[in-house]
């Protein structure tokens, strides 16, 4: 705040208050009032100098501009960067003297040449007048000042300003205004006043309150409340600006206002003053000084009209504006737009303690939709984003960027072997990955096998050290230089000559032979080359999907590993993976190791009652910093207001919800979101029955 007011206070001292392009003299003043229209006199900042009904413009007709113009007006303008303060010169230019004009440019370059400097300046001048600019194409046609507002084109504006403040202030007593759904502009100027200026005053002001305490008693009179409270703020105020702890200031603050209409414009002035005159604040109108008003809210810091209130810091302070639930940075992607205030959430989730996000929100609520808006916005960021599909959704969206759409099912040729190792290369690494290959391998082996009793899970360890051993992998050595994964075959081969190992391997017979022998035992088939990767699982028996997604998954994280990239991991439907614990484990040791590997999880479930009961889906919640809750039923509101802390207002909101409306959460912010796609996007993410037929019949003709 003090930064600001040091700022603001410079720029007001270079910053005379006089206007270049309205003349302040009578004739003109009366003009304004007369209500007369001043075409393209917005001021001199706004359209400069170009004067679009001065009869001067003609000097410089089309016809006598030369090749050496453009030049010329280059020229000009670095003229004008140095010398900006230059009054509106105007004078008649003899086209004659054009052709010469390179030549006088670089004399005026030169400094030493002064005697023709002038002229020629004055030619230039002359000669920009006549170019159009992009100033030229967003002013206004015309602007009409009257005294109580302004006609800019066809809107109607207003400038009204804080001329009273209560005793005490709450903070943030600004937001109710910045959340209005109205176009305003709201400037506020921030002057230091030095300290020892202002202890003087209050020095003399206690002198004054004291004699009129002593009177009063001199009097006889009762004691008067009033004063001594007046007394006591004066010597506290006196004693923090003393010690520093306060400074003083006085401060401006303009609320402009735009409309459609007078009725609408008087309607809205209306709401601002009863929005905060119930805090005690009161807003007037700056009639007759509209112009002035409306320049003073431009963003130029230029405080024309000087109607400002001494504060000293706390009170000030009180006026920031931007505590309310805003979620907008600088960096990072749109995610949709603040139902609160309009604004939009812009947000990096590689910018929170960990890059996880969750998303919950029963079935249509438009999840999918989310993820895959969030998907195609990050791969502009230049993310690479992996995707685990168990609905054949993301299909299109994987064509339209060019990604790699990979079926996993029975029939297709895709394999993914469950043995692979990630590409590491120090002995250490090496040794952790076999070793957490092996864990992996026996919660792969118990989704697909049932649970295992303790001797079978001691010999099921046993049985993948010797698998990986047949392949020369071992612990304790380097892997060979040509390496060559197992696959079930041999993992079933060894269970069979192991001692007591009849039973577990006639129970992985059918992953080997037979129908299931396709998806786990093969080797590896797929390549992680584009930036967009889909593995879909709709195809897949119900039994056989989490086995895949959990086989998918750990293939991905090797990947993941080997190669370390910014990526986001997309896994929809989750909760097909919290059925089983060996897989909602896995999962959860994905969330919590990825912000190592640059990897964002995102997780989307529909069924949120059965995720958030699990012990792995409360720290997978725990685990994630971003969450967005779209539409819920009301079964599992209690569970959701306890897990993320819901007010009773967000409650309702998200029961009430539409599709794609809910709470976004980033780190411990939350605003009410509205997910928006333009028109492509939504075209591209749609799973909208109806548009997705009408695409089908535009691609058959
Ligand atoms: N923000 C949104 N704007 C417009 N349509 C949406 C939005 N969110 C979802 N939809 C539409 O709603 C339907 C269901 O969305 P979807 O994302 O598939 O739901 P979920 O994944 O939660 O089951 C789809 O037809 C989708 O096009
Ligand atoms: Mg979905």
């Amino acid at each position: 705040m003090k930064l600001l007011g040091n700022l603001f206070s410079k720029k007001t001292q270079t910053n005379p208050p006089v206007q270049e392009g309205v003349p302040a003299n009578p004739q003109n003043l009366a003009d304004k009032q007369t209500t007369q229209v001043k075409q393209s006199q917005v001021s001199d900042q706004l359209l400069a100098n170009k004067q679009v009904n001065q009869p001067d413009n003609q000097a410089v007709t089309p016809d006598t501009q030369l090749p050496g113009n453009q030049a010329a007006n280059q020229s000009l303008k670095s003229q004008t960067l140095i010398n900006p303060n230059q009054p509106n010169q105007q004078s008649q230019v003899n086209p004659q003297a054009q052709p010469g004009m390179i030549q006088e440019l670089k004399k005026v370059a030169n400094p030493t040449v002064t005697s023709d400097e002038k002229s020629v300046q004055k030619a230039l001048r002359e000669f920009e007048k006549g170019v159009s600019t992009v100033r030229d194409l967003i002013a206004p046609a015309a602007l009409e000042i009257n005294p109580d507002h302004i006609k800019l084109g066809s809107q109607f504006v207003r400038t009204v300003f804080i001329h009273t403040y209560p005793r005490y202030v709450n903070t943030n007593w600004l937001s109710p205004l910045i959340s209005l759904d109205y176009s305003m502009d709201i400037s506020m100027f921030i002057y230091p006043v030095k300290s020892e200026v202002m202890l003087k005053t209050l020095k003399k002001k206690v002198g004054q309150i004291e004699s009129s305490v002593s009177i009063n008693q001199e009097k006889g009179k009762a004691r008067d409340p009033q004063l001594e409270a007046a007394y006591q703020n004066v010597e506290r105020l006196r004693d923090s600006l003393q010690r520093g702890e306060e400074h003083f200031f006085r401060f401006g603050i303009y609320f402009t206002v735009y409309a459609k209409s007078l009725k609408q414009l008087n309607k809205k002035i209306d709401q601002i003053s009863t929005t905060i005159g119930g805090l005690l604040i009161e807003v007037k109108p700056a009639i007759m000084q509209m112009e002035q008003g409306f320049n003073s809210s431009l963003p130029f810091g230029d405080d024309q009209l000087k109607i400002s209130s001494n504060m000293n810091t706390s009170p000030l302070s009180t006026t920031f504006p931007f505590v309310s639930a805003d979620l907008t940075s600088n960096d990072g992607i749109l995610y949709g737009i603040n139902r609160h205030n309009n604004s939009l959430i812009i947000f990096d989730r590689f910018s929170l303690e960990n890059a996880n996000s969750v998303i919950f929100a029963k079935s249509g609520a438009g999840k999918s939709y989310a993820v895959k808006l969030e998907i195609l916005r990050h791969m502009m960021l230049g993310t690479d984003v992996i995707v685990i599909d168990p609905e054949h959704e993301y299909k299109y969206l994987s064509d339209a960027v060019g990604g790699t759409f990979t079926d996993i099912s029975l029939n297709s040729e895709t394999r993914i072997n469950p043995f692979d190792l990630p590409k590491v290369k120090t002995a250490q690494e090496q040794q952790e990955a076999v070793r957490s290959n092996i864990i992996t391998l026996q919660g792969l082996l118990q989704l697909m096998l049932g649970d295992f009793s303790p001797q079978e899970s001691a010999l099921i360890e046993t049985a993948l050290i010797e698998t990986y051993a047949k392949k020369d992998i071992v612990l304790e050595k380097p892997w060979p230089a040509e390496i060559e994964f197992p696959t079930m075959q041999d993992l079933f081969e060894i269970i069979m000559t192991l001692e007591g190992g009849k039973d577990l391997g006639e129970r992985l017979r059918k992953y080997t032979e037979g129908t299931y022998s396709g998806i786990l035992n093969r080797r590896t088939n797929v390549n992680m080359k584009t930036k967009l990767m889909v593995f879909s699982i709709r195809d897949l028996e119900e039994s056989l999907r989490p086995i895949a997604m959990y086989n998918a998954l750990n293939y991905i994280w090797n990947e993941v590993r080997s190669n370390m990239k910014k990526r986001i991991l997309v896994v929809d439907e989750a909760w097909l993976m919290m059925q089983y614990p060996d897989s909602a484990r896995f999962l959860y040791g994905l969330a919590k190791r990825a912000r190592k590997y640059y990897l964002g999880l995102t997780t989307v479930t529909q069924d949120v009652a059965d995720f958030m009961r699990s012990e792995h889906g409360q720290a997978i919640i725990s685990n994630s910093s971003m969450q967005l809750l779209l539409k819920q039923s009301p079964a599992v509101m209690d569970e959701l207001v306890n897990t993320f802390h819901l007010t009773d207002g967000e409650k309702y909101l998200l029961l009430e919800s539409d599709k794609g409306e809910g709470i976004f959460f980033a780190g411990l912010k939350h605003v009410a979101i509205k997910v928006v796609a333009s028109y492509t996007e939504d075209k591209i993410i749609t799973t909208n029955p109806e548009e997705i037929l009408e695409r089908q019949k535009q691609a058959a003709k």
